[in-house]
Order: C-alpha cells, then sequence, then structure tokens
C-alpha cells in the first residue's frame, strides 16, 4: 500500500473556502463510534439518529444498524436520495443523536447546532487538529467542551469524491462526542484499539471493496 501524499489527504489538506468537504466516510469509523456507545450503556436501538450531512450514505447505512431510525439529509444532491437541506438552517424537530462528519470549516456550527437538537448527545468525527486553535477554544470548546475525545490509533483514510479502501493518509482523527446526560464538564479521552480488520467485514455490502470486486466477477464469469 503506497502513501497517499495527494494534498486531499494530508494534515494540511486545502479545500477551497466554500468546500463542501465531499469526502465519503470509511464505514468502519462509524462502526468504531456506535460500538464504544453501546459499550457505553447508551440503548441505541430505542434511539432516534440525524445524520445531516449524509453525503453517499456511507455513515447512514452503519447508523442504521444500531439505531431505531436514522434521519439522513445533505445541501448537495450525491443521488443516494437523501432530502437536501442545510443543516445550519436549523432542523425541524429533535432527536436523541446527532452524528456526523461535517465539513472543516462548518463543524463548530453543526456541533452548535447539534447540541442544541439532540436529547441524548452528538458525536462528530473531525480531523484530530480541530481540537486545537485559539478561536476555536474560545468559541466552542471553553463553554461546551466533549465529554469524551474517542482517538482513533489507525488512520481512517479518507479521499475526495469517493470511498476508497485501499487509500492510506497523514492525516489523524478522532471522535468528539457531547454526553447530554454526563455529570461534569471534564473531557475524558479515549483510544479507539485497532478495529478496522475486525469491522469492515460487517459493513454494508456498498461499502466493501471485497463485496465489490466479486459482485463484478461473477457479472463478468455469467457474461
Ligand atoms: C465529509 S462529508 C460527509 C461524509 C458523510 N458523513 C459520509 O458518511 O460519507 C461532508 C458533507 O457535508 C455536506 N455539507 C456541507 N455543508 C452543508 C450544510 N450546510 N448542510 C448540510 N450538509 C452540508 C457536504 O455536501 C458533504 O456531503
Amino acid at each position: 500500500m503506497t502513501q497517499n501524499t495527494s494534498s486531499a489527504v494530508m494534515q494540511q489538506r486545502s479545500e477551497p473556502h466554500d468546500s463542501l468537504d465531499d469526502f465519503p466516510t470509511p464505514p468502519w469509523a462509524t462502526r468504531a463510534l456506535c460500538e464504544w456507545l453501546v459499550a457505553r450503556g447508551f440503548s441505541l436501538g430505542d434511539m432516534t439518529c440525524r445524520e445531516p450531512a449524509a453525503n453517499r450514505g456511507f455513515m447512514v447505512r452503519e447508523l442504521e444498524d444500531f439505531f431505531a431510525s436514522v434521519a439522513a439529509s445533505d445541501v448537495h444532491d450525491y443521488g443516494a436520495g437523501y432530502p437536501h437541506r442545510d443543516y445550519l438552517l436549523g432542523p425541524s424537530d429533535r432527536t436523541d443523536w446527532t452524528i456526523t462528519n461535517p465539513p472543516f470549516r462548518l463543524a463548530a456550527d453543526f456541533i452548535r447546532t447539534a447540541l442544541a437538537f439532540s436529547d441524548v448527545g452528538c458525536a462528530v468525527l473531525v480531523r484530530s487538529a480541530f481540537l486545537e486553535g485559539v478561536g476555536r477554544y474560545g468559541s466552542l470548546f471553553c463553554a461546551t467542551p466533549p465529554s469524551d475525545v474517542l482517538q482513533f490509533v489507525e488512520r481512517v483514510p479518507m479521499v475526495k469524491g469517493r470511498y476508497d479502501p485501499g487509500a492510506s493518509t497523514a492525516t489523524s482523527y478522532c471522535w468528539l462526542v457531547w454526553n447530554q446526560r454526563a455529570t461534569t464538564q471534564d473531557t475524558r479521552l479515549h483510544w479507539i484499539a485497532p478495529c478496522r480488520k475486525r469491522l469492515e467485514p460487517l459493513c454494508h455490502a456498498e461499502s466493501r471493496s471485497d463485496v465489490n470486486v466479486w459482485s463484478v466477477f461473477k457479472w463478468w464469469t455469467k457474461s
């Protein structure tokens, strides 16, 4: 596997200021969060979830395995059939959880909106570098620190415009969780132990390279 050094995946990746941040999310990273929430005692099967930056649905399909229902939308049409909504205009109803991978430049606004409309909690997958910055500390973390930071020890490669399980990256990612039921304002740091190999086979077929290669092979041998 070769290191992908394109500007899209490096720590300093630069996107145009008005970019939608079209970076589909490796599905196993979502399952890692859901497993962590279940282990913490959240009965996700009795709860609702919103994914407001659903893109092509890589996160949504995994969330649907854990939650009673998932409301998905995105501001742009990627052909997945989700309603088109600008999340920052505010959702029309409340939800138990909001879980998403927001565009980097709008992540703080997404988090503020999610906190205002989620009864149990919200979780966002962000570059670990999102935790630093004087401005963001003052406008977000100082008053509303996450209850938990879940740092991936494995890399979570994201490629612009498609899901590529073979990609690599120099960028570090973590989940930031705001548990609205937390009793203190302390932030706890956790590591997500290596889990990609175990979780990938559980992910939905559309997201798995082995299944896709197998379907092409079957189609080719039949024709
Ligand atoms: C990093 S991608 C999300 C990937 C997605 N969660 C997945 O499972 O693959 C960021 C997404 O945010 C969407 N987006 C950008 N601005 C938005 C807004 N104001 N409201 C809703 N979605 C927005 C983009 O269209 C893009 O699909």
